[in-house]
Formats: structure tokens, sequence, C-alpha cells
């Protein structure tokens, strides 16, 4: 099963109730959530107080929080406590991981851990056992509207190989022209800024991504 969860990042922020509105409609309960804190990622954008404002809104909008930043341990409880349903945190920034992935569950919410195109998949093998996702980078963190990687796609078909089953998900020009290929190598979440806030049409877009499933 794969599914579209739009970023936050591209929506129109000044009407963010029709951004999330249209998300009704095309039947998609998942919207990611980028934080950035202008030292991990060269940009600034959402902190916790802003989820939880889409959370009042939107109680049932599942938020799949992408902490692109360092120290995210210090924002767990805020996060889970506002309304986050998943956290996924960067292999890069070090530290206990591991201990970082078991207080994220121990919050209730899906645990991820993310690798940046120039981070080798191989470093999440230790922690795939108990990882409810991965996120895949194609393209260099920090901005909405990149060029994808497609050399990003066979850690993909690595995880998948090792044996993880948790959902794969996929950050960074992922568009309707290369979803069938991340289906096709494992991805279960396509995340989609540009490609679906900012389509003529996004509804045709989330259809186009559920019939990957038919
Ligand atoms: C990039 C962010 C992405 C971003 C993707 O650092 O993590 O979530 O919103 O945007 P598009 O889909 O426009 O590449
Ligand atoms: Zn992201």
């Amino acid at each position: 099963m794969i599914k579209l969860t739009p970023s936050l990042l591209a929506a129109d922020l000044m009407n963010l109730g029709g951004a999330v509105g249209m998300m009704g409609r095309d039947g998609l309960d998942q919207l990611h959530f980028d934080v950035m804190d202008a030292h991990f990622v060269p940009n600034l954008s959402f902190g916790p107080d802003f989820c939880r404002a889409i959370h009042r809104q939107h109680p049932d909008m599942k938020i799949d929080v992408h902490l692109m930043m360092d120290n995210p341990q210090n924002y767990l409880d805020e996060f889970a406590q506002y309304g986050a349903s998943s956290i996924t945190v960067h292999e890069e920034i070090g530290g206990d991981l591991a201990g970082m992935i078991g207080k994220i569950q121990s919050l209730g919410v899906r645990a991820g851990m993310s690798v940046k195109p120039g981070t080798g998949v191989e470093t999440l093998l230790p922690y795939l056992d108990n990882l409810d996702l991965v996120l895949i980078m194609t393209v260099e963190p920090g901005f909405g509207g990149q060029k994808f990687m497609p050399e990003e796609v066979e850690k993909i078909r690595f995880l998948r190989r090792a044996g993880f089953r948790g959902d794969i998900a996929v950050d960074g020009g992922v568009s309707i022209q290369n979803a069938p290929l991340l289906a096709e190598a494992g991805a279960t979440l396509l995340v989609m800024g540009t490609s679906y806030f900012r389509a003529e049409d996004p509804s045709l877009v989330a259809r186009f991504v559920k019939d990957l499933n038919a």
C-alpha cells in the first residue's frame, strides 16, 4: 500500500484551512511537517506551537513530523503532546539514537529515522528492528522544490532486501513522474510538497498515487 503525504512546506500558509480541507476531499489523512533549525539545515520552518494549532483544528489529520534539527531529544515530548503521529529524527545527529527511538515510542508515537543523500543507508541497520518508519531523503534537506536524486532509490531496495517491513517514506522532489518507480522499489509513503500543493490539479495527483495500489 502506497500513500501520499503532502508536505506543509509547499502549502499556502495563509490558507491552511483550505489546504487541509483539500487533502480531506482527496482522501488524504496524513500531513508531512518539516521542522528546520537553521543549523542542521540552512533554513527555518515550523515549531511545536504550529503543530498544536493544526492538531487542534484538525484532530483527525495525522501529523508526520520530520525533525531536521540538532538536539531533537529536547522536543519529543512537546511534539508528542501536540499531536504528532510519527516523529522522524536524522541518523546524522548521532548520540543515543536507539534511546531516542525508544523515547518516541514510549510517548505513543511512531518512530522514524532519516538519512540524507550523503549518508549510507547501512548506517540504519542497527536500528531497523525497532523503527516504524525510515525516511529516505531524495534531495539535500532544507528546501522544497528541488530536483529528485534518482540514485537514492537503491536505498529503498536495500532496506527491503534487508527485511525491513516498516514504512519507507521518500522525501524530496517526489512527483507522479517518479512515484511508480518508488512504489516498485518498495516505498510506502510519498512525501510531496510542490508536486501536490502547487499542482494545477492536486486531486489528480492524489488519484494517481491511489491508483498505484490497484
Ligand atoms: C525538504 C523537506 C521536504 C520538502 C519536500 O528538506 O524535508 O519535506 O517539503 O518538498 P518537495 O516535495 O517540493 O521537494
Ligand atoms: Zn521532510
